[in-house]
């Protein structure tokens, strides 16, 4: 018997140890980005969560996710604060000078959300001579980022989440929103008086980011993400979170 829980106790032991000595990965995010990332029952969900802890798991690590500003992951990652971003983030040059991305996973589309009696019937109604609607957007987003360029930063407010930017639309604060697709799906469902126009702003290429120097991890990530995409575990957690008639309807309006 004392033989038997010594044995036990041993393999108890050598579990913990191991659960132990997994190495963490650190992953910021921003969860407010339904559905990549978002909270369920108090925790971070969505694309982006489950597709990192597949990433994790291929490469033995432990994921551990942490919810950030979406403009302070890129400095987070390029100081080192954290291991890689994951975010729904969109690859641009700009940011390439600053981190390094892996391969892209998903397309992203920045799409404009009006309310329902707008008189913005199109993208092209913003660049209109004359136009001066006010655009609400996710502070350091690329949809902050373009509008500011095409419009001017006078006539875009940023708010800290998509969802509080949506928020102040349904408020009759500004006159639209520029979103990531997918999220504006997602965040405009609880209000009847907002809808997404079906014109496309940018189309976009979502990655994660990793810091220059660590080319290492880049290296490691591409090749696991590489494998998930080839085996069809991507594309699986994609159309667990974005129902198939919706990504038809996407791939058809390309
Ligand atoms: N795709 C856009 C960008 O990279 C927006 C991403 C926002 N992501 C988030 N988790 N809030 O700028």
């Amino acid at each position: 018997m004392k033989k038997l829980i010594a044995i036990l106790l041993v393999s108890l032991l050598a579990l913990g140890a191991v659960a132990e000595t997994l190495p963490v990965l650190t992953m910021g995010t921003n969860a407010a980005f339904k559905p990549y990332e978002f909270y369920e029952d108090g925790e971070i969900v969505g694309i982006d969560a489950e597709i990192a802890a597949a990433i994790c798991d291929k490469l033995g690590y432990e994921l551990e996710i942490l919810d950030m500003d979406f403009d302070g992951l890129i400095p987070a990652v390029a100081a080192g604060k954290i291991d890689f971003a994951m975010a729904g983030m969109t690859v641009t040059p700009a940011r390439l000078e600053s981190v390094n991305f892996s391969v892209s996973y998903a397309t992203g589309v920045q799409s404009i959300i009006v309310p329902v009696d707008s008189p913005i019937g199109s993208v092209d109604d913003l660049y209109a001579e004359g136009a001066a609607y006010t655009i609400g957007v996710q502070q350091g987003t690329t949809g902050d980022i373009y509008c500011t360029d095409d419009f001017g930063a006078e006539n875009v407010l940023a708010y800290k989440t998509g969802p509080d930017a949506v928020a102040a639309l349904a408020a009759g604060k500004i006159d639209c929103v520029v979103l990531d697709n997918n999220p504006a799906k997602a965040y405009i469902e609880t209000y009847s008086n907002l809808m997404l126009l079906d014109s496309d702003y940018a189309v976009e290429e979502y990655a994660i980011a990793i810091a220059l120097e660590n080319t290492e991890l880049k290296d490691k990530i591409d090749a696991a993400l590489n494998e998930l995409i080839a085996d069809g575990t991507v594309a699986a957690v994609i159309l667990k979170y974005i129902p198939i008639e919706e990504v038809a309807e996407q791939t058809a309006a390309e």
